[in-house]
């Protein structure tokens, strides 16, 4: 807020104007002049005035249509004009106040009226400001707060996603798959079901949550998990908890990526006409976020190589999809993957090459083959 007050006089007489400034001077205000509405309406514009004692008897525009102009530009709604004049008439005072002007003094001038009048119009003035101020000075930290609270959700969002995708990665190193079977199958999960007409939310949720889905393997014993050899009844029974397991992990959470983690990840296996595990859900009983992961799972699976098996080829595994449409899939969801193929086969494309994790993950599977070979006593003992 300015210290000293800035009042505008504008009067086309310039011994009126010289007038009101003796009357105002002693007071410290800084007056400037305008001799006509023009050059009034010019400083208005130019300097931040906090009053304007306005002559309305000028040539050209008057004292109404230099208010009426002033208000009309919203900068200038709070600030006081008080008309000059020596019109007595009713009917002048309602036209100044419909021009938005705030008083009025009558001349010939009264220098106690005139100092009075000035003084309670410049505080009502510099309370505007106040008010103004704050309000800026609001606006601007609310602002301010917003944007670091949207900054603080998003490094939250962020966190979230590394500390899933590091989750999932931990899981997979305990498995024969590589990190682009994660990212080949929530990609093709997420496709399907921005196919099936999921909105975007739901689309991101399964696209995030789909790594999760074998997060159980992690409590499954390596001599089952990594048996190079059909397991037997028993192992099998084990290997199938991995589904449980992993739905234990990520139960009861407030958070709805997890939650949808937990469902794909005790779901996944299920089947269309029942014969799936754990719980031997059938159709519509599976959650259709499962019902998606489990074709995004098993396409991937035939038609990546694995360490201890070949590739089917894309034809030889859409080939198998088309046969368990309605019995291991849901015909909706096998539709919807159908009609995304070449989205399909772009991502697999994009991750499919060799890159150096990969190799990694298959220098790693080497050393633990010859660690299970080399304590192959211990396991059975
Ligand atoms: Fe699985």
């Amino acid at each position: 807020m300015k210290n000293i007050p800035v009042i505008l006089i504008a009067d086309d007489q310039l011994p009126n104007i010289e007038l009101l400034e003796a009357f105002l001077s002693p007071q410290g205000y800084c007056l400037l002049r305008a001799q006509s509405g023009d050059e009034a309406l010019t400083k208005v514009n130019e300097v931040a005035i906090d009053l304007v004692l306005l002559d309305v008897m000028m040539p050209g525009m008057d004292g109404f249509e230099v208010t009426r102009r002033i208000r009309a530009n919203p900068a200038f709604r709070q600030l006081p004009i008080m008309l000059v004049t020596a019109l007595r008439e009713k009917d002048d005072h309602l036209k100044g106040v419909e021009a938005g002007c705030d008083d009025f003094i009558s001349k010939p001038v009264d220098k106690i009226e005139l100092l009075a009048r000035v003084r309670a119009l410049l505080k009502v003035k510099a309370y505007h400001d106040l008010i103004d101020d704050y309000q800026k000075r609001l606006e601007s930290d609310i602002a301010t707060r917003t944007k670091e609270l949207h900054q603080a959700l998003a490094d939250t969002k962020a966190a979230s996603l590394e500390i899933i995708e590091r989750l999932s990665t931990a899981s997979e190193y305990r498995d024969e798959t590589t990190g682009h079977h994660i990212c080949r199958m929530s990609h093709y999960a997420a496709a399907v079901a921005r196919q099936l007409g999921l909105d975007k939310a739901k689309v991101e949720l399964i696209l995030y949550a789909a790594p999760m889905h074998d997060l159980g393997k992690i409590g499954i014993p390596d001599r089952i998990l990594l048996k190079p050899a059909k397991l037997s009844p028993l192992e099998w029974e084990i290997m199938k908890k991995h589904t449980l397991i992993g739905a234990n992990i990520l139960k009861d959470s407030d958070i709805e990526l997890l939650q949808v983690g937990e469902l794909i990840a005790r779901t996944h296996h299920e089947k269309w006409d029942g014969s799936g595990y754990p719980a031997g859900l059938r159709g519509m009983e599976i959650p259709l976020y499962g019902r998606i992961v489990a074709i995004a799972d098993v396409f991937d699976a035939m038609t990546t190589v694995r360490p201890y098996k070949d590739a089917i080829g894309m034809d030889a595994a859409l080939d198998t999809i088309r046969a368990d449409k309605g019995s291991h899939f849901d015909p909706a969801v096998v539709d919807a993957f159908f009609g995304i193929l070449d989205e399909i086969r772009a991502i697999k494309q994009e991750y499919e090459t060799s890159e150096q994790r990969e190799v990694d993950m298959q220098e790693l599977h080497t050393l633990l083959s010859q660690y299970r070979e080399n304590t192959a006593l211990a396991y059975t003992s």
